[in-house]
């Protein structure tokens, strides 16, 4: 099993129908935190347990979609997730997010989890290109994403605006993986 920095075993596996509620627990909370997602507490609309385990599903179901979780002693501690699209001439494409809990970053399972995800959509004939976007404020995502092959291809520039009249960039980044 593969050791993080903090000598804490993890282990990467296929999300399973299960994982619903840790997976939305995990999602809520990183969302309060207010810094990385474009949703903010206020708007988190409880959503039933059922509707996750459904969209677990789909992910399942569909060829050129993933989900990957990350545990620690047996605890789902984070997620990566690869979304794709419907439209004919964007089929070859996806996006990817991703979330650890607060107290598993910076131990290297992020990494883990897109080395996964990237080793998933170079074995995957119908997956040629793997897009996010990101907070341009998020510093620690960019350079993973970065590390990991990952490219700038534009930014929409103050596409978020904080409340306090600040102003984020999103920033889109890509990789080719065929
Ligand atoms: C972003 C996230 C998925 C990364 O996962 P992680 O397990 O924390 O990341 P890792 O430990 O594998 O790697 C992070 C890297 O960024 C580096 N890093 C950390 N903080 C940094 C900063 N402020 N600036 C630059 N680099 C930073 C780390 O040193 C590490 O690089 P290294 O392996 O060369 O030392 C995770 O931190 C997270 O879930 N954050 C909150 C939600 C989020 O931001 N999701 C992504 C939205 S696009």
């Amino acid at each position: 099993m593969p050791v993080s920095k903090d000598n804490a075993e993890y282990k990467i596996r296929n999300v399973r129908v299960d994982d619903a509620e840790i997976l939305l627990e995990i999602e809520r909370s990183v969302i309060s935190e207010g810094e990385y997602f474009i949703v903010v507490a206020e708007e988190l609309e409880k959503k039933p347990v059922q509707e996750e385990k459904e969209r677990i599903q789909r992910r399942l179901d569909n060829d050129k979609e993933t989900l990957i979780v990350a545990e620690v002693n047996g605890v789902v501690v984070g997620s990566i997730e690869f979304r794709s699209q419907t439209t004919k001439r964007l089929s070859h494409t996806g996006s990817v997010s991703m979330s650890i809990s607060k107290n598993y970053r910076d131990m290297g399972i992020g990494k883990a989890l897109l080395k996964a995800l990237l080793d998933w959509a170079e074995e995957n004939p119908l997956i040629e290109k793997v897009s996010l976007g990101v907070l341009s404020t998020n510093q620690r995502a960019i350079s993973l994403y970065k590390q990991m092959g990952f490219l700038e291809e534009g930014r929409l520039m103050k596409e978020y605006k904080l409340s306090h009249g600040k102003y984020i960039d999103d920033v889109l980044m890509y990789k080719f993986v065929q």
